[in-house]
């Protein structure tokens, strides 16, 4: 019998290692393709998808949200989606841009999906690796973070104009100042794309 439990053990050690070197041939041939354009297989797609969800929900659910109707909130989460984040995640009006046709995953187009809260928290301070989500808690605290957790709940809601009213009203965004002259980098509420790409 315990001959018999040896002689398995030394077989499934052996196909591991052989699983082994075959990945590890398979990564330094450079056989696979890394570029954006091409895409993961469905079933890979799936996985990745999986782990992804697993990943955000196991870290997110303990978060204690706070009142995400509460319209100051929302009016600093405005300010803050304008000035950076309709370039990949686009705004009530907008059809695309030049750069979200391009990324792989493609970020999500939040003026029409809505993403739970804990978890809309945790991917705005974390980001994901491996794709092109920032994670912004390295720049902007844990409240101002929820006030675009508020406004995402309400975005999905709104007209191109009452986007545009919004913005207008809200606090200019100044988290984070870049600029080695102290000047100010975002321009603040107006700043919502408009600015950088001018209208065609
Ligand atoms: C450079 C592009 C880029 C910018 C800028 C960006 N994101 Fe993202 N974001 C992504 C991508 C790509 C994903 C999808 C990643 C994935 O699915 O693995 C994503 C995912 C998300 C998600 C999760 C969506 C879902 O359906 O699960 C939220 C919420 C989000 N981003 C919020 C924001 C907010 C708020 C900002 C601005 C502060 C922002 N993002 C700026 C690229 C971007």
């Amino acid at each position: 019998m315990k001959q018999h439990i040896k002689h398995h053990s030394i077989t499934v050690a052996v196909v591991l290692g052989v699983l082994a070197i075959g990945a590890g041939a398979f990564v330094y041939s450079g056989l696979y393709d890394i570029g954006a354009d091409d895409h993961h297989t469905k079933p890979v797609f799936a996985v990745l998808q999986t782990l992804r969800e697993r990943s955000i929900h196991a870290r997110s659910e303990d978060l204690t949200v706070p009142d995400l109707n509460d319209p100051q909130l929302i009016l600093k989460g405005a300010g803050q989606y304008a000035a950076m984040c309709t370039q990949c995640h686009l705004k009530p009006g907008m059809k695309d841009s030049e750069l979200r046709p391009g990324l792989y995953p493609q970020p999500p187009n939040l003026s029409q999906t809505r993403v739970d809260p804990k978890d809309a928290f945790w991917i705005i301070k974390h980001g994901i690796k491996m794709s092109a989500m920032p994670a912004w808690g390295g720049s902007h605290d844990d409240p101002t973070i929820w006030s675009m957790v508020a406004f995402l709940q309400k975005l999905p809601d709104m007209t191109p104009a009452q986007y545009k009213d919004i913005v207008a009203k809200a606090p200019p965004d100044e988290d984070m100042d870049m600029d080695e002259d102290g000047g100010h980098s975002h321009g603040g509420a107006a700043a919502d794309g408009a600015r950088t790409v001018p209208p065609t």
